[in-house]
């Protein structure tokens, strides 16, 4: 196979950032859209330049043979179910983190990718962006020495200005209901942070949380979690607050984060991810006595497209892109272990959590 067809089933907000690192891909072409609603799938056809079939029925595009490969950008508690069916289906598969809503169901998927002759990934845009990824290069060289502390903070606001993507409500509707939706802003966006602080320094060990309650169940804040990273001498924490009487740029969503490792020979910052919160470089390496810029490019859509051209490229020349389905049930396990420390005041192991 020289080329990947490809069918983007679920054309809601998220596709906006996600569909055109594979429009844009030379080796990929989208030919189908699929949404239960015809009109979300036509808008994006429309704004994506593209002429493809529309489908309404998720099985009629597993009934295609001329689909090589989906990119499943539905409901979370939709993922399981829709990625094991493409699977079984002989299609290539990627999927929107997180990869389920339980263990339990991220268990069906990893036997499932396991006995799978075709390739499954979980889209982790964090993972490409190019400030993150500039990081992980200067970590990996020694520029900091030998980390000891990994900070991942997130500031949620209620007002953005310089929006560019449009966020139709609908995507709070099945976020809303608990039997659908395990978590709030811990769960749903903190994957993303707890994916790149293992891509820096390695997996979690147990969890100390306290999640914060607002009116609002999503919004979880403020909140702490704190943890071991395993076998290294280096701890992580992530917070998360909220200030409803704050504007910030953002061409995305209602938040911006910025991230911290701090070393035995020095520190690296990395902001500008969601947001453009801070007026900094994206990267910056403080040594002391200097302080070190990098200017490495900074629309946050950039992560989106690595990770089209990681998942096209690996299927095509046959080898696994990030993230793997077993990377991807460790990284599920860490907010749930968030959630039951907090619940129980005790420290909790993410490997510990099973179902
Ligand atoms: N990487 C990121 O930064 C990021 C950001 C937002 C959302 N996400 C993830 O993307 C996924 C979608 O989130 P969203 O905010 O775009 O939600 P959304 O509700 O805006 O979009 C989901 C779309 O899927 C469609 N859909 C529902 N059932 C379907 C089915 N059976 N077949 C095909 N389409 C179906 C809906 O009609 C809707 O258009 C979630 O898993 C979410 O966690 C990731």
């Amino acid at each position: 196979m020289d080329r990947l067809r490809l069918a983007i089933v679920g054309c809601g907000n998220i596709a906006q950032l996600n569909a055109p690192g594979y429009v844009q891909h030379p080796r990929c072409d989208v030919t189908v859209l699929c949404d239960p609603v015809r009109e979300r799938a036509e808008l994006r056809a429309r704004q994506l330049g593209l002429t493809p079939r529309i489908r309404t029925d998720y099985a009629q595009v597993l009934d295609d043979p001329t689909v090589d490969a989906v990119e499943l950008l539905t409901p979370t508690y939709l993922h399981a179910e829709q990625i094991v069916a493409a699977l079984a289906a002989g299609k290539h598969v990627s999927c929107q983190k997180p990869i389920a809503i339980s263990v339990a169901e991220a268990d069906r998927v990893v036997d499932a990718a396991a006995n799978a002759r075709t390739t499954f990934r979980v889209t982790e845009n964090f993972l490409y962006y190019p400030p993150i990824v500039k990081a992980k290069e200067l970590l990996d060289a020694g520029a900091i020495g030998e980390p000891s502390l990994v900070r991942i903070h997130t500031t949620r606001v209620a007002e953005v200005v310089g929006q560019t993507m449009e966020l139709d409500p609908e995507a709070l509707v099945w976020r809303r209901d608990p039997a659908r939706n395990p978590g709030g802003v811990l769960y749903d966006d903190g994957v993303h942070k707890y994916a790149t602080a293992e891509y820096w320094i390695g997996e979690f060990g147990e969890i100390s949380a306290t999640v914060g309650r607002t009116a609002d169940a999503l919004n979880e804040t403020p909140s702490v979690a704190t943890w071991r990273f395993k076998g290294r001498d280096c701890l992580g924490i992530i917070d998360y607050t909220f200030a409803p009487e704050m504007t910030i740029r953002s061409r995305y969503y209602h938040a911006d984060e910025f991230f911290e490792i701090h070393g035995s020979r020095g520190i690296l910052w990395v902001t500008r991810c969601t947001g453009e919160m801070l007026d900094l470089p994206p990267v910056m390496l403080i040594r002391g006595t200097e302080t070190i810029s990098y200017q490495v490019p900074m629309d946050w859509r950039l992560g989106f497209d690595g990770a089209a051209k990681d998942f096209v490229d690996g299927v095509l020349d046959g080898r696994q892109p990030a993230q793997d389905a077993e990377t991807a049930k460790r990284i599920l396990q860490v907010p749930l272990a968030i959630y039951e420390s907090s619940r129980t005041r005790r420290p909790v192991a993410p490997e510990s959590i099973k179902s």
